[in-house]
């Protein structure tokens, strides 16, 4: 069940059996020569809806655009500022929290969007301090790659060539969602870089194709399928736990 896809007395009615809702969280950049700009925000989606489908959860609109300043030298990668990022956060959750919503599950497709994120839950819960007193809102952030059984599986089916940016798991999981998306490129080096990052124009330096560690060519949609039916078992589990917590 989607939030955008609804209609306000469905949200009542869901509001009536849940205060509980998911919403998948991730960025606009680059993802090497072969993953789409939306990678980030695509993993968090296609997961968090199946999930949604399959137990009945609603799902939010899908924030789409995070952290990325570090890929700013690629071009259609779009960024926030952290400070932006933060009040976006806390006007969403405001809004949500308005409607009787006491419990938000961000799943989050992108690494460096974590630390903006838990100063936004920082943010939140403040002005729940010292706001008109309501019923306790909680948040939680869960980055999908790292749900229970995902971790091991990525391993499992690329053991070499993983890597932390433009991951054959993460392209994977966008290829099995929008196969039309396939593209076989040929990686040279094979293996991309590792390193530190500071900014755009030092990460462009480093690293030229905009790969960390991976090798994405070995990115499939069968691979994906795997990675998603995991993730959606993990999210679904984690979800009631909390919704219940
Ligand atoms: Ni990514």
């Amino acid at each position: 069940m989607q939030l955008h896809l609804s209609c306000w007395p469905e949200i009542e009615a869901y509001l009536a059996a849940s205060k509980a809702i998911v919403i998948p969280i991730g960025s606009t950049e680059q993802h090497g020569p072969n993953g789409l700009l939306g990678t980030d925000a695509l993993c968090a989606e296609i997961i968090a809806r199946r999930a949604g489908d399959e137990a009945g959860i609603l799902v939010g609109p899908t924030f789409n655009v995070g952290q990325a300043q570090h890929h700013m030298a690629f071009p259609g990668t779009i960024t926030l500022r952290p400070s932006t990022m933060i009040a976006a956060m806390t006007d969403w959750a405001q809004s949500l929290a308005r409607h009787g919503f006491e419990r938000l599950y961000w799943l989050n497709g992108h690494g460096g969007n974590t630390a903006t994120i838990n100063a936004a839950f920082s943010e939140i819960y403040h002005g729940a301090t010292f706001g008109p007193a309501r019923p306790p809102l909680r948040c939680m952030l869960r980055n999908w790659w790292e749900l229970p059984g995902v971790t091991d599986l990525c391993k499992q089916l690329f053991p070499v060539g993983e890597g932390s940016h433009a991951t054959p798991s993460e392209v994977s999981v966008t290829w099995f969602a929008y196969p039309e998306a396939v593209k076989r490129v040929e990686m040279s080096p094979k293996i991309a870089p590792t390193g530190p990052i500071a900014d755009a124009e030092d990460y462009r330096r480093r690293f030229p194709d905009g790969r960390i560690g991976s090798d994405p060519s070995q990115a499939s949609v069968e691979a994906g399928g795997k990675l998603v039916a995991a993730a959606v078992k993990g999210v679904i589990a984690e979800f009631r736990q909390f919704a219940e917590s």
